[in-house]
């Protein structure tokens, strides 16, 4: 509908015309630059902003109306008499209007581009700005608004803007009067923008960034852009500095000395050289500090010196091939939404730092400015991404011959549409010259999941046109037509399993670096492929590595638990029309930022220094730094430990130059432990290492130094005594007696000194509780893994080499199809009470992926502590326990849940030879020399597998141990590659064995 149509003739709403309009992007704005924050002369010009005189914040209250549709807004939007009030930035679903909606590609609105529906929802903000004039402008400045804005000064149309994530700036000063003036800002929540910011999170709205007014001389300095790259030695520093606007006197210090002084012109950039320069990398992030002085303003800039290049198909800084270890992340808060301050900002920022990683992308929209200079400081590779996404129009039925497999035909329509150019290429604009100044910033990103075509070939030719000291990237893997893509400086894809970028690696075709700008997709518990990866990363200089997919999950705080708990939901939460579920939880933290053990995951394989054996007391430790010596700020403290204890332990220093290697020697490591032993190298930081305190640990390796020779139990003596019935077996071993159904084919009791260790019947186990990554869950159910039905063909029990032996013919299967699985099994008890199980299954071939093999206990909430040895202390898996380690562990069972937002399997710990559960007087000990996996868990995993929320599970009234002859791995198949073959399970057949000693 014709807003202006509607609308009384010359009122304030009569002027929202521009919406709709895809070629009228931003009226009444400054023209775009790069980022600055202008102080009074004589002031910190280094300070943090709200510390300059020519700074004043607008955040707080401002007074808001809210109207469902744009329709039933008044016309003079700028009366307010009535209004309630809204605190400035947030979103403003996130107060209490309109509501979230979560949905991934899926458009939120009818695909009728450039229209949208009648019905926006429309925010109207207001607020009181006093005035006095002293011959300086005021500039207002809004760094982010969601979908776009109208903005009134005293009721009069100053101007509009969309590009959600990215700075307005409005020159008001002609608008306002001596004393208070009044702002007003219509917020719609839908635009023609609407079709480029089609990014996969919570659909929120409002004013989310910080607002403010500049005061600025008449005459000032409207941009700068600074160029400080090494000389073809890398020794020396060149510095450029252009100016617009006006002249400007500038200064170069490195740290407080003044190292060079000179002026610019509009004509005549700065330039200045600087000798033994200190290089600006995410391992050694030095900025020197460069203040421009004008007439009457001063501006303070951090300067990093540093090269980026692509050369012969690999990418370089400062001549040195270097690898991104990175995260993608959103600006996604629980709390303020899409509003990050800078203290969480830095949060995140030191949090990545912590965990070993030393790339960024900003996906898939520029961050608020202050972002990029934390990463200059803290030393982060940014992977800086434009506003724009238009994922949503593989939806669009727009082929009569729509299948899901060319489900994806529709991808590039707005790519290729002309109506659009215009405003992709804004958004282009808007992100170079905004962040053009940032060392940290070493790749543009022209936007994600667009398609490919020609709007999208001018882009990165628009970007290279306006920078071309980075290069570009872009993920088109859905290229579906025949645009050519040489201008993309990299192949960057998202997911692609190792094979698939091996076989890159070996095309005749291709040069350019490779770049997986989105893998490990971490939803759930996962992702299980990071350290496969990071050995293929390794191989070839041509891999630029990865960014994990992603940072944080997004959330939204439904209410609060009785202890004060936040419950967080996801889409489907807040009645949304549609929705895409928990796919917004698919990151390496909480939204609350509290690490997923997927974290601890990566910190590991990201770390610095790798240790590898060389001879039996020789190791290397591998330096993985590109510009320092990591034994500069790292020392290692040494264990070798076997189970029950420690039998060496000592620590070194060492140096390894950039990619080089230190060899050690540590003779203990040779020595015969007669038991498998392992040692484990801990290194901690020193002398300043990143963001870590001295003594913090960055990462460790372990190793195995010796395996003992197995050697055969043998059993001697009286069998236990066995009593045989119709229905049951009765063994008894001293004070240890086992109770078989031979109906079940079950233990209905192991009964120390009369009282019955178990629960319930000890049952075989073949299903989890879905994690994100299990797709093929479905045939789980359909087979019935999880409600089996028993079928026992045969039971008999005898007396051999002084043992009571249980053999068992069984099945397991449900209604309609044959059973799943036929086993035999046989259980050997000795004369001490110690059960051995051993069993063979065969699958059928409904079941192609068994999650588990194992058995399943229940103890009564008394046995709440268990002892361990094996990889804790986080949950592990066959491929998630980089972060672990072989040790021995003891814990509380309540401690040991992982609280996925979306309940599922966790807490598992694989690799393990021994697992005691006790109640202080009784205990179960399991064991198995070739390792087992289990859990130990207030909840079944039935309770896992059927809640939507962690704040919806109810405890079991017993606790739930799994020992499992085995459990499949994690991986990341919830958007990666299905898990590797070698993390299955085998089938058809496979077997089982465990030993159970009650004591
Ligand atoms: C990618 C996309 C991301 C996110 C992810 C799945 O295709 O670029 O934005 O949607 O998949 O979580
Ligand atoms: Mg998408």
């Amino acid at each position: 509908m014709d807003i202006s149509a509607i609308a009384k003739k010359g009122s304030p709403k009569s002027e929202m015309i521009y919406h709709e309009d895809p070629l009228a992007l931003h009226i009444g704005t400054l023209p775009d630059h790069a980022y600055f924050i202008p102080f009074a002369k004589g002031q910190d010009a280094f300070a943090e902003r709200r510390c300059s005189q020519r700074f004043e914040l607008l955040n707080g209250e401002w007074y808001f109306a809210y109207y469902d549709s744009i329709i039933d807004m008044p016309d003079d939007l700028t009366d307010m008499r009535d209004s309630e009030s809204i605190f400035v930035p947030s979103n403003l679903q996130l107060c209490g209007y309109d509501k979230p909606q979560y949905t991934n590609l899926n458009y939120p609105i009818p695909y009728d581009p450039p229209f949208v529906p009648d019905d926006i929802p429309v925010g109207v903000y207001g607020r009181d700005y006093d005035y006095t004039p002293d011959g300086l402008r005021r500039i207002l400045c809004f760094e982010g608004v969601d979908s776009c804005l109208y903005l009134y000064v005293n009721g009069v149309f100053a101007g509009y803007s969309q590009v959600s994530h990215h700075t307005s700036e409005f020159d008001i000063t002609e608008l306002l009067h001596e004393g208070q003036n009044r702002l007003t800002v219509a917020v719609l929540k839908w635009c023609d923008g609407t079709y480029l910011e089609d990014q996969d999170k919570f659909r929120l709205s409002g004013i989310f960034r910080d607002v403010y007014v500049l005061s600025r001389p008449e005459k000032s300095l409207r941009d700068f852009r600074i160029t400080a790259v090494p000389d073809s030695t890398f020794t020396k520093g060149e510095l450029r500095v252009s100016v617009e606007g006006t002249s400007a006197i500038l200064r170069l210090y490195d740290g407080e000395k003044l190292i060079c002084r000179g002026d610019a012109s509009e004509d005549k950039p700065f330039e200045c050289e600087v000798e033994d320069v200190r290089l600006w990398s995410a391992e050694s992030p030095y900025l020197y500090r460069l203040e421009i002085e004008t007439d009457s303003e001063l501006i303070g800039e951090k300067v990093g010196f540093r090269k980026v290049e692509i050369v012969d198909g690999v990418f370089k800084l400062n001549g040195k091939h270097i690898k991104l270890f990175g995260v993608n992340r959103h600006d996604s808060y629980p709390d303020t939404g899409y509003y990050a301050d800078r203290e969480k900002m830095l949060h995140d920022l030191t949090l990545m730092k912590r965990s070993n990683i030393n790339a960024v992308r900003t996906s898939h929209y520029p961050n608020a400015p202050e972002f990029y200079a934390m990463c200059d400081e803290l030393g982060l590779y940014v992977i800086d991404e434009a506003d724009l996404e238009t994922h949503g129009c593989v939806c669009v039925y727009n082929d009569l011959k729509w299948s899901a497999e060319n489900a994806y035909n529709g991808i590039a329509l707005i790519a290729k549409d002309p109506l659009f150019r215009e405003a992709i290429l804004d958004r282009e604009r808007l992100l170079v010259s905004r962040d053009v100044n940032r060392p940290s910033v070493v790749i543009w990103s022209f936007g994600n999941e667009s398609g490919y075509g020609e709007n999208l070939r001018e882009a990165a030719k628009l970007i290279k046109s306006l920078d071309s000291s980075r290069p570009v990237h872009y993920e088109s893997t859905y290229k579906l037509d025949e645009t050519p893509d040489d201008v993309l400086d990299m192949v960057s894809e998202m997911y692609t399993s190792p094979e698939d970028i091996q076989k890159f690696l070996e095309r005749e075709d291709e040069k350019r670096p490779f770049i997986l700008c989105e893998y490990s997709h971490a939803m759930g518990n996962g992702p299980g492929d990071l350290e496969e990866y990071h050995e293929l990363f390794m191989k070839s200089d041509r891999l630029m590595g990865g960014l994990v997919w992603e940072w944080a999950d997004h959330g939204v705080i439904l209410g609060y638990t009785a202890d004060g708990k936040p419950k967080y939901g996801y889409g489907g939460d807040s009645g949304e029309k549609h929705d895409d579920g928990n796919f917004c939880m698919d990151a390496l933290c909480y939204p609350d930022r509290t690490p997923h053990t997927g974290l601890a995951e990566v910190k590991q394989v990201y770390r610095p220094v790798r240790v590898t054996r060389i001879s039996a007391d020789r190791f290397a430790v591998n330096n993985l730094l590109r510009f320092i010596d990591a034994g500069e700020y790292l020392t290692c403290n040494w264990e070798i430990t076997y189970d029950g204890g420690k039998a060496a332990a000592g620590s070194f220093d060492f140096s390894a130059e950039p990619m080089g290697s230190a060899e050690v020697t540590i003779p203990e490591a040779a020595r015969n432990f007669e038991r498998d032993a392992y040692i484990r190298f801990i290194f901690t930081a020193k002398n300043g290492y990143s963001v870590f305190a001295d003594g913090d640990e960055v990462g460790f390796d372990q190793i195995k130094v010796f395996t003992a020779e197995r050697k055969a139990v043998i059993n001697e003596g009286k069998a236990p005594d066995i009593t045989e019935t119709p229905l049951k077996f009765e063994i008894t071993a001293g004070d240890i007696r086992y109770v078989f159904n031979r109906r079940t084919a079950q233990f209905d009791g192991i009964f120390k000194g009369g009282k019955n260790l178990l629960a319930k019947p000890m049952e075989y186990n073949f299903f989890r509780a879905p994690i994100d990554n299990d797709t093929m869950k479905n045939d789980w159910y359909a087979a019935h893994l999880n409600d089996y039905k028993l079928k026992v063909y045969e039971t008999s029990i005898s007396a051999e080499n002084s043992c009571a032996i249980i053999r068992v013919k069984q099945s397991f299967g449900w209604s309609i199809h044959q059973p799943f699985a036929k086993m035999t099994a046989e259980y050997r008890i000795g004369n001490h009470g110690e059960l051995d199980i051993g069993c063979d299954a065969e699958f059928s071939n409904k079941v192609t992926f068994l999650p588990r093999f194992g058995l399943r206990l229940f103890v009564d909430k008394d046995f709440d502590s268990v002892e361990y040895y094996g990889y804790g202390e986080y949950e592990s898996y066959a491929d998630k326990h980089q972060a672990s380690y072989v040790g021995n562990f003891s814990a509380k069972i309540a401690d040991m849940h992982e609280d996925y937002i979306r309940p599922q399997e966790n807490g598992s710990h694989w690799g393990c030879t021994r697992m005691s559960v006790t109640n202080g007087s009784d205990t179960l000990v399991f064991s198995n020399p070739d390792g087992f996996s289990f859990s130990a868990s207030e909840y079944t995993q039935e309770e896992l597998a059927e809640k939507r929320h962690n704040f919806e599970l109810v405890k079991c009234e017993h606790n739930v141990i799994c020992a499992d002859f085995d459990m499949a791995g994690v991986g990341s198949a919830a958007c990666g590659p299905q898990l590797a073959e070698k993390y299955r399970l085998s089938l058809p057949k496979i077997s089982g064995s465990i030993k159970i000693v009650p004591n």
